[in-house]
Formats: structure tokens, sequence, C-alpha cells
């Protein structure tokens, strides 16, 4: 195993060191790794095309750098450590042998059904092993996956499944989270009825729950898994190869398919994950995301076990049985390292002391977080009470597009200051620009936050949609690429993300977006129109605030209302659902038609004094009207 960057002076050549000499420095950690093929050209770019290529010609196959690679130092510590839902539930370890021999098993039933190399895969899970394993099935032969988070509804499944035009999907009958289960299998046989391209289903016994199989169609996992040869050899891929596909909001209502490619991807998600969270050979670590999510794919499968550690995978929620159960998981597991985000800390929290008092805490090294902003608040209640003062907290500023970390202090190495992602990783190149696309220079300064180099995790395109990659990333400012987030750069070069400029939103951590809700609510049959904001909320950082114009006169408001949110669980998902809904007469457009979401957003946020300019509005008297009926 590499070494990590141990002090700041160190962080400081290396990251001057990845900045004069990019393709050295990358070509130094891929030699890392086990190749069929060593690589022709470390990089070639173009953010105007955009075209982005790292190790062209080498050959690879990233399970085998996840698993095979490690089977003879490591072949019998534990891989992944599931901890279930209901905690009365036996915890399963996988050892690294365990993990290589259900992949393969896996990978060989995904052959055995047709797939091949390219053919896109829907994994629509709960957060067990057989998820994991299910990743590492696809990537082993080549197949990309996609995974759609199992809180989404049946119509963004289909729509997901569609976009990919996926072959197979693996779901379960049913999932566990918290008190409630969430029927997997129904969800996935509605989402089928309008998914010409999948052919068959395999279905997980996790909940027991009676269920539907198609004949012909669905399949037991259990029954293919049963007889499957536990060899299998990789499939050989190129450097460039797409390794998987994952849906994230934009700001139209189709959601964008963000597709990354192997080698970069690999090589920068072992990187980041050693250096950020300083891990150590032995340390046990905890990411609490779903796998659902970029974090669950990069920081609870591929980073860790490129890097030959121990992650833990939970089913549950923080809150069952109670608010005391990721505290009670860090001592009985003995975590050093936890990852989790804000929206989490906050709602532990407001649940009290009470809750975290009874746990020994003892064994914790470093602390995470990442997905929003994280408030001062939060971020002092967690070091104080949950790291007793004494374990670094890494704030880590990244994207689903980005793979990997982008900017964050690293643990015990480069400081840390409360609210701030601080300093980019070594190979990372932001910059700040101001509306007109200049570069603002120097430190304390605020604007957009771009990043002008290439480094080897980045999304080389959206599934299908070139032309959206590029309008959307590298069309908004001339050779760079354009995350989306407003940032600030303090007086000692230090950054702090100040949240979206677009029309994305940031719920409890999920990526929303405000059209993609609107549209739903659009479908409610006395929804004439829809307006979607944010507010500020003390537990999921931003809550949602719906303006809405009805057809006809509405007689019971809260009726509706549930009515309308009902659509929204039904067409997007239930955590896209508004926290308020104001029936409006009017919404503030200007001349061209376009909704001043500016006036909506202070309004939402109770702010009706300091409106601004509403001159160019088509009606400004919408503006008193709306003002006067806030909640
Ligand atoms: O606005 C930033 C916010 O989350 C967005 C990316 O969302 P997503 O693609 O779902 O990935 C989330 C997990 C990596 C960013 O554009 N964000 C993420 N991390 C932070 C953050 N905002 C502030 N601080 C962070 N540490």
């Amino acid at each position: 195993m590499q070494k990590n960057i141990k002090s700041f002076e160190k962080y400081k050549k290396e990251y001057e060191r990845s900045i004069k000499h990019p393709e050295d420095f990358w070509e130094g950690k891929a030699r890392n790794f086990s190749w069929r093929k060593r690589w022709r050209n470390v990089l070639s770019w173009d953010f105007t095309k955009p075209e982005i290529k790292w190790f062209e010609g080498g050959k690879l196959n990233i399970t085998e750098n996840c698993l095979d690679r490690h089977l003879e130092k490591k072949g019998n510590q534990t891989a992944i450590k599931w901890i279930a839902n209901d905690p009365q539930e036996k915890n399963i370890n996988l050892s690294y042998k365990d993990l290589y021999t259900q992949v393969c098993k896996c990978a060989n039933v995904l052959r055995k059904n047709g797939v091949k190399k390219g053919d896109r895969i829907c994994l629509y899970m709960p957060m067990v092993p057989e998820l994991a394993i299910a990743v590492l099935a696809c990537a082993r032969i080549g197949a990309v996956h996609s995974v759609v988070f199992a809180g989404f509804s049946a119509k963004s499944l289909s729509d997901r499944i569609n976009d990919a035009t996926c072959k197979l999907l693996i779901t379960a009958d049913g999932g566990f989270r918290g008190d409630k289960t969430t029927p997997l299998k129904e969800i996935s046989d509605e989402a089928m009825k309008s998914t010409p391209s999948i052919e068959r289903c395999i279905v997980l016994k996790r909940t027991k729950s009676n269920i539907n199989m198609q004949k012909n169609r669905d399949f037991w996992w259990h029954e293919q898994m049963e007889n499957s040869n536990s060899d299998c050899p990789i499939e050989i891929m190129d450097s460039e190869d797409p390794l998987f596909i994952l849906y994230t909001s934009g700001s139209t209502g189709k959601p964008k398919g963000i597709q990354h490619s192997t080698a970069g991807y690999m090589i920068y998600t072992e990187y980041s994950f050693r250096n950020v969270f300083q891990y150590e050979d032995g340390d046990i670590y905890w990411c609490t995301a779903d796998i659902g999510w970029i974090t669950g794919h990069s920081y609870i499968v591929y980073g860790p076990l490129l890097a030959g550690a121990t992650t833990v995978m939970f089913e549950g929620t923080p809150s069952y049985p109670d608010a005391g159960r990721f505290w009670k998981i860090i001592e009985e597991n003995q975590i050093n390292i936890f990852y989790t985000a804000p929206t989490a800390i906050r709602a532990l929290e407001a649940k009290g002391m009470e809750f975290v008092t009874p746990y020994d805490l003892s064994s914790l090294k470093v602390l995470g977080t990442v997905g929003e902003p994280i408030n001062e608040d939060a971020w002092h209640w967690y070091n104080k009470e949950i790291g007793k003062d004494n374990c670094p907290i890494v704030d880590t500023w990244w994207q689903t597009e980005t793979g990997g970390i982008m900017i964050s202090n690293l643990a015990n190495v480069t400081p840390a200051k409360p609210s701030f992602a601080t300093l980019p990783l070594p190979g990372i190149q932001p910059c700040l620009v101001n509306e007109k696309g200049n570069e603002l220079e120097g430190n304390s300064v605020e604007g957009r936050l771009c990043i002008k180099f290439p480094w080897p995790s980045i999304a080389r395109t959206i599934y299908g949609d070139h032309k959206r990659f590029k309008e959307t990333y590298f069309s908004a400012f001339h050779n760079k690429y354009f995350t989306g987030d407003g940032c600030l750069r303090d007086e000692n070069g230090m950054y702090r993300i100040t949240g979206r400029v677009d029309d994305v939103l940031i719920v409890s951590g999920h990526n929303l977006g405000t059209a993609e809700i609107e549209s739903a609510m659009d479908e409610h049959p006395n929804v004439c129109e829809t307006a979607i904001v944010g507010f500020p909320h003390p537990i999921k950082g931003n809550g949602v605030y719906a303006y809405v114009i009805c057809h006809n006169e509405v007689a019971n408001n809260d009726l509706l209302k549930k009515e309308i949110n009902d659509f929204v669980a039904k067409e997007v998902g239930p955590i896209a659902k508004a926290d308020k809904i104001q029936f409006v007469n009017g919404l503030p457009k200007t001349r061209s038609g376009k909704i001043m979401r500016r006036i909506l957003r202070k309004i939402a946020e109770g702010n009706t004094e300091n409106i601004g300019d509403t001159s160019t509005l088509l009606d400004p008297s919408v503006v008193e009207d709306i003002k006067r009926s806030a909640q």
C-alpha cells in the first residue's frame, strides 16, 4: 500500500507537484494497481468538446484491484461488515475471500442470464451486502451498473431504466428501513410495465413478503446463486470503458445519467479515501450513506475496497430503534473513522445528549461530513459531543460528477476550519469566477466555483446526451468545469461552499431538481402551475417550498396539499415532498415569462420586507398578493 501524506508540508509539496507535473503525479499513483496492460498515454483532454481520457491504452478490471489483489495478504480480513436494520438480527462479516467468491458467483449468474460487456444493469436494492456484491459483479464482467436509490418511485425507476435501456433489473422482495418496509418488488413490477428493454429481473429475498414472480422474467437470487461457479475470470476493460451510470437531478425535469469510467475513477477514489480519512491498515471505517448515491459508490464500495479496508455497511436509519443507533454501532463495532451527513448530525443533535452519553465513542479517530454545507453549530456539536474535541472533522466537498472528494482537509494533516471544506486535494485546481466568467485572483473573494484542469475521476459524459453534458458543465465558463456551487475563498486561501447557484435543491443531503418536483405537482388535475424554491430548514438544511396555482377554488386546503404531495411521492419519491405549500393566484414573472425565483425564495425565507426590485415584473401586484398569504 502507498504511504499517505503525513504532514502539512508534505501536502504542500505534493500539491505543488500535482499541479506542475500532473501526468507524472498520477502516473505514480497508477503504478500501485494491477494492470493487464500498461497505458500508452496518461492524459489527453479538451474541455471545449468536452473529451477527457486518462491512462489510454491501459487494460484492467477494477474488481481485480478491489478483490483479487488483496486475497493473498488480506483474504481473511473483513472486507464488508454488514449491520442489519433490526438490532436483534445478526451482523454479517464478509472477508475479502468471501466477498471475492460471492462476486464471482454473481458475475457468473449475470453472464448466464445473457449479460455482456457494455450492457446496462439496473440495481434497485436495499442496503444489504448483495447490493455491493451485485455492483462488483457487474464491474467484473464489464456491465455498466446503474444503481437507483431504493427510495425512488416506480416512475423514477422506469425513467432511469429506460434512459439507459437497461437489460436486467436486480431488486429485492422488499427492504427494511427503520420501522418501515418498502415493497421493492411491487414498485419494480409497476415500473416494469413500461420498461421494454428489461429482459429479466433477479429478486433477492429479504423481507419474505408475498410477491408476484412473473414466469420466464423473474428469477430468485438464491436459486440463481446456488449452483453458480465461484470462479469467474475478469472481463478485460480499457481504462476509459464506462464503469457505471448514476442519475442526479438537474435544472430540467429529466435526471442526468452521469457516466464514470474505469481507471481514473479507480485511482482517484483510492487515493482520496486513504488521504482524506488517513486510513491505516486495520482501521474500521463506516460511511453511513446509501449505495444509491455517489458517496456510497465511492466511499462504501470502491474507495475502501481498493485500499483493502474494512468497510461497514448499515441497512437502517439513524433513529431506529432510537436516536442512539449510530453511537451504539460505533461502540459495538469499534468504529475508527465515521463519515456522515450534516442533516443526520443536526437531527441527532436535536434529540438530545441522553442518546449519546450511554455510549463509549473512544474508538473514534476521524469524523467526516458530506453532502451539503455544515453549519457552525452542528460542526461544534459533532466535534465536542461525538469527537470529544479529539477527532479531526473532514468536511468533504464533492459531487456525483466529480466521482471523488475534491476539496477537504486531510484528517490531522491539514488544518480544519468550521463550515469550510478548506483546501483542494492534490491534482484539483479550483478557481472562482464572477458572472462574466473572469477568474477572481487572490484571496478574500467570492464567486462561482469552477475547476480548471481535469482530474482522474471526472465524469466523462451524460449517458446518451453528450450535448447536455457540455451545456451543463462546460459552457457557462470557457475552458472550465462549472460545479453549480457558489463559494468563497478566505484570507488564507481556504474554500467555503455557500450553496447551489442553479435550480438544484439539496434537501437532507439529497439532490433534487426544482423542475422535477414542479412537473410532478403539475400532474394533479387541479394544479395549473407551480414554482418550487428552497427555504432554510433546521434539520434538512433546505426544505421544499411550493407555490401552487390551482384551476378551481380550493375547498379543503389540507386535503389538497396531501394529494399534491402524494403525486410528488409517486412521481419522484417521498424525499421530494414539499414541506410547505402555499396556494397563490399568480407567480412573479418577467415580461419574457421567466419566474423570478429570487423573490419567491425571499418570501419563503420569511423575508417579506426586502424583496428587491420588482419593476421588471409583468405584474408586480402578484408579489403583494403572495406576501399577504405567505405562511
Ligand atoms: O452543493 C454541493 C453539495 O452537494 C452537491 C453535490 O451533490 P451530489 O452530486 O448529490 O453529491 C453529494 C455527495 C458528494 C454539491 O454541488 N455538497 C456536497 N458536499 C458538500 C456540499 N456543500 C458544502 N459542503 C460540502 N462538504
